[in-house]
């Protein structure tokens, strides 16, 4: 099947946020155990990263772990730990070279130091680069995010009548990226599943069937087609967005 030639003179979504679904079934319709669809997801990782940033994407998130993944069995939780570590040390010099800014967001707490430690350099390494931010996002969850910037929000100023949508929205995690205009989710699954629950909010929302592990260019560029081909009102009606 040929790949839909993304239109240059179509706008392009700043920000594509990303649900890496259907890694296990993958694996399992192969006969290999699910941790081996973790491996060939990272491939995917790899080319969907690579494939963004040549087409001018200014932010990519990634939701690599959620808050509730921690109840998988604890090996494939150390598994998919591993991988983050041994990603983040294989990949740094790449995205580095790339002009590729990586931020990781979530809770964390339960992260080895290790894998803190190797974050904090990767991040602070890649920090003045500005082709595209990478942002793997890590221990997240959209409620946690939404409590989180409450609390801080609070603990600068408690009177509620001073809380505002921007002053809430300035505090979550990823208040240095722009609310994503396409969120993609693979696997076939229609959920947002604790995503980034406030930032979606008027996001286009694409699924497809593809697992994780087989999505490539092709796929991406169905999923920046489908967003160019639909008409963002953010409320308003038609006629006001040609007036
Ligand atoms: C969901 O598939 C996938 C995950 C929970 C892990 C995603 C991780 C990677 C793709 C690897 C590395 C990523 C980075 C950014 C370094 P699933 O296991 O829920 O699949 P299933 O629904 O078929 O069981």
């Amino acid at each position: 099947m040929s790949s839909p030639i993304v239109p240059e003179e179509r706008v392009l979504p700043r920000h594509i946020a990303i649900v890496m679904d259907g890694n296990g079934r993958w694996a399992r319709k192969r006969m290999l155990p699910r941790v081996a669809g973790h491996a060939r997801g990272l491939e995917a990782v790899r080319r969907v990263v690579r494939a963004c940033a040549e087409r001018g994407i200014a932010y990519l998130t990634l939701f690599a772990f959620s808050s509730e993944n921690w109840k998988r069995p604890e090996q494939e939780v150390h598994f998919l730990m591993d991988l983050f570590m041994t990603a983040l040390k294989q990949e740094l010099t790449q995205m580095h070279d790339n002009q590729i800014c990586l931020r990781v967001v979530g809770d964390m707490a339960g992260l080895e130091a290790g894998l803190h430690e190797t974050i904090r350099q990767a991040e602070e390494m890649t920090a003045g680069n500005t082709r595209m931010v990478l942002t793997v996002c890590v221990d997240y969850g959209g409620k946690w995010d939404i409590v989180q910037a409450l609390q801080k929000m609070t603990q600068e100023n408690p009177d509620p009548s001073l809380f505002t949508q921007e002053r809430l929205a300035s505090h979550l995690a990823m208040a240095y990226a722009p609310d994503p205009d396409l969120f993609i989710r693979t696997g076939g699954e229609q959920r947002i599943s604790n995503f980034l629950l406030w930032q979606l909010a008027y996001t286009e929302l694409y699924f497809t069937d593809v697992f994780w592990p087989d999505f490539d260019t092709a796929t991406l560029d169905q999923a920046i087609a489908a967003f160019q081909s639909r008409e963002r009102r953010f409320g308003r009606i038609s006629e006001q967005l040609t007036a």
